[in-house]
């Protein structure tokens, strides 16, 4: 059977993210679902009548779920499912306020997923992603490197462009990363950001390093703001469709993910951001590099909040 990937939802994110996919032209099938009634079909039509232009192959199928499980044949076989399902948040609240409403939706729709595609990798998008990743492992019973969640690629992008234009360089010249939570505990980690191989540190005093950090933790929310209805997709489809992709490739490369650490930085039994070796069977190896005293204190404060609501989750 050829490669096929799901997306979970066919909101702005979920149907930027199925675009993205599409275009990438690697995988034979790319199934987008909603509980929605003709709208993924509808997207689906729309982006495969793209193709002749956009020129890829890949096939794009749009299937719309019911209340219970309903339509979930289509995900049938999927190497990988990506999940956008939930509401996104509105101006002023946080990512924490959507737990209980996207618990109950993401748990229903992992339950699809492990009847459905069992040998799936799942990545999980849906907010507050650090808690909906640990529901989504729970309720599929995978392999704990079998699921894992979007945020620090996405992070990490907003810091990268945060630099990239504050230096006035271009975004493929800076290296940055972001750790911890996807909220307010995000660790934006300034000693392992360069520009052009040049430490930030060298090149930005630490009260301008420190608004880039703060930025970044809001990266989200600023978006929102603006927005007024809806969250941001643009940047987060293209860190889900990155992560989907190295996953199908196999590629071995070293992301930022919310995945299930086990020791590593004196810290277990919790999804948290760290650095991860991604490939076909998701979670190879989390990475564990060096951080300042400073960075590793915010690491570890980051995940006690994330462990104390991912066991809040288990009863949602
Ligand atoms: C964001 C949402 C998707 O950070 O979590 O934009």
């Amino acid at each position: 059977m050829g490669k096929k990937v799901t997306v979970v939802g066919a909101g702005f994110y979920g149907s930027t993210t199925a675009q993205r996919l599409a275009e990438y032209d690697i995988f034979d099938t790319v199934v987008l679902t909603d509980i929605l009634e003709g709208k993924p079909a509808g997207l689906a039509l729309d982006l495969n009548q793209s193709r002749p232009i956009e020129g890829f192959e890949t096939k794009v199928v749009g299937a719309s779920t019911g209340p219970n499980g309903e339509g979930y044949e289509a995900i049938e076989g999927s190497d990988v499912v990506v999940v956008t399902a939930g509401l996104p948040r509105k101006p002023g609240m946080s990512r924490m306020d959507l737990l209980e409403v996207n618990a109950k939706i993401v748990r229903q729709v992992a339950e699809n997923i492990a009847k459905y595609a069992p040998n799936a990798v799942v990545i999980v998008v849906s907010n507050p992603v650090d808690e909906m990743t640990a529901l989504a492992q729970l309720a599929t019973q995978f392999p704990k490197n079998r699921v894992f969640g979007q945020a620090g690629v996405l992070d990490t992008a907003r810091f990268t462009n945060s630099i990239a234009e504050t230096l006035a360089v271009p975004v493929k010249s800076v290296k940055a990363l972001t750790l911890g939570s996807h909220g307010d505990t995000m660790v934006p980690v300034p000693s392992r950001c360069t520009v052009d191989g040049k430490p930030l540190a060298d090149l930005l005093p630490a009260d301008k390093i420190e608004e880039l950090v703060v930025r970044t933790r809001n990266g989200g929310a600023e978006v929102v703001a603006l927005l007024k209805t809806g969250s941001a997709y643009y940047a987060p489809s293209a860190a889900a469709a990155r992560m989907a992709k190295a996953v199908i490739e196999d590629s071995g490369e070293v992301l930022p993910v919310c995945a299930w650490v086990e020791g590593e930085y004196g810290i277990s039994g919790v999804y948290l951001g760290v650095e991860a070796q991604v490939g076909r069977d998701g979670i190879k190896k989390v990475v564990e590099e060096k951080l300042t005293d400073t960075e590793l204190a915010g690491l570890k404060e980051a995940a006690e909040a994330v462990r104390a609501k991912q066991a809040d989750v288990a009863s949602l």
